[in-house]
């Protein structure tokens, strides 16, 4: 697939995931040939001059199509979305985003012959009946926030498309992504990138979960290697398709906050749990993501306090340059 590719589409790309993903795609594949999307959010300056850029609003076919006939599109990775916080605050504004922009993606597909699309899914698919420790590829899938019922919902949909139409469709249930170039919105692991831009800024953090949640998580760099990954594995030997179970590392926020003291010894947090507590204690500690080691090769690279020193380095070097929020 996508290592023949000619033109790739990224929506989303002024997202958390989609920002550091399209720079790393233009590195791969040609700046030229990674057509960056967003709905509103101005991109920095380094996504909009490293190669082209249009708003487009993925419930809205025709702006899709517009982009995808321009450059002659055959991959698209469709990181638009809601996330979890958000997603209950404005469920049918979640529903709408998360639904209608994917079946208008896997429509454009196939409208389009395209060759690959790669569209993740979340833990956030999993719910409180689901197996909470190392949670198998195969269980109980009925999530209690609305994003996790999109998530559901999409990997059913991408896995209909696949069977029915035969459409190249890959998908990862990602766990919480920690990064330090654009920050998250809207999720519920938001916590574990806010934490290390207030150690960095201000010493101190209060965190909106308990200090015992344990949730999956992984540094930026893996989750771009393992969408990549992904997105070049043969077809022939997947047999999932849209759903893979992708860990990487899990700790409580609490370990989390030991982490970061190691390298500021005066760092203070505090915990005042909010309403994302009952979407995180929904949700599993820790991932089985034995099928995407076997099916793909899948194979983390970073563990939390490697993450954390990196993290702290690059947060503080922005700090200094005055621009640590971008
Ligand atoms: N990071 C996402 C969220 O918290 C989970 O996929 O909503």
């Amino acid at each position: 697939m996508a290592k023949d590719s000619k033109s790739i589409l990224v929506t989303g790309a002024v997202g958390q995931i989609g920002s550091e993903l399209t720079m790393a795609l233009r590195e791969r594949y040609g700046a030229d040939n990674v057509v960056a999307t967003g709905r509103k959010t101005e991109p920095g300056p380094e996504l909009r001059e490293s190669g082209p850029f249009y708003f487009i609003d993925v419930t809205e076919r025709a702006s899709l199509d517009v982009v995808v006939k321009k450059h002659d599109i055959d991959t698209v990775y469709h990181m638009a979305a809601i996330l979890s916080a958000v997603g209950e605050k404005k469920p049918l504004l979640c529903w709408d985003v998360n639904m209608n922009g994917t079946i208008n993606v896997l429509r454009a597909a196939m409208d389009f012959d395209m060759n690959t699309v790669i569209i993740p899914s979340s833990i956030a698919a999993f719910g409180p009946e689901t197996p909470k420790e190392n949670t198998p590829q195969e269980t109980v899938l009925r999530p209690t926030t609305m994003y996790g019922v999109t998530k559901v919902a999409g990997e059913l949909l991408c896995d209909y498309y696949v069977g029915r139409f035969g459409l190249d469709i890959r998908g990862l249930r990602y766990p919480g992504i920690i990064s330090s170039e654009t920050l998250p919105g809207g999720g519920t692991t938001d916590y574990a990138v806010e934490i290390y831009y207030k150690a960095v800024e201000e010493g101190s953090y209060e965190c909106f979960v308990r200090e015992d949640t344990r949730l999956p998580m992984m540094y930026m760099p893996d989750c771009i290697k393992s969408t990549i990954d992904l997105a070049e594995a043969d077809f022939e030997n997947l047999k999932h398709h849209s759903d893979f179970n992708v860990g990487s590392m899990s700790f409580t926020a609490k370990e989390l906050e030991d982490s970061i003291r190691k390298h500021i010894p005066d760092f203070t947090c505090t915990y005042k749990p909010d309403y994302r507590q009952e979407i995180a204690d929904s949700w599993p500690s820790s991932i089985d993501d034995s099928a995407a080691r076997e099916e793909w090769g899948w194979e983390p690279v970073w563990d939390l306090n490697a993450m954390t020193e990196d993290m702290l380095k690059k947060l503080r070097r922005r700090h200094e340059e005055g621009r640590l929020y971008g």
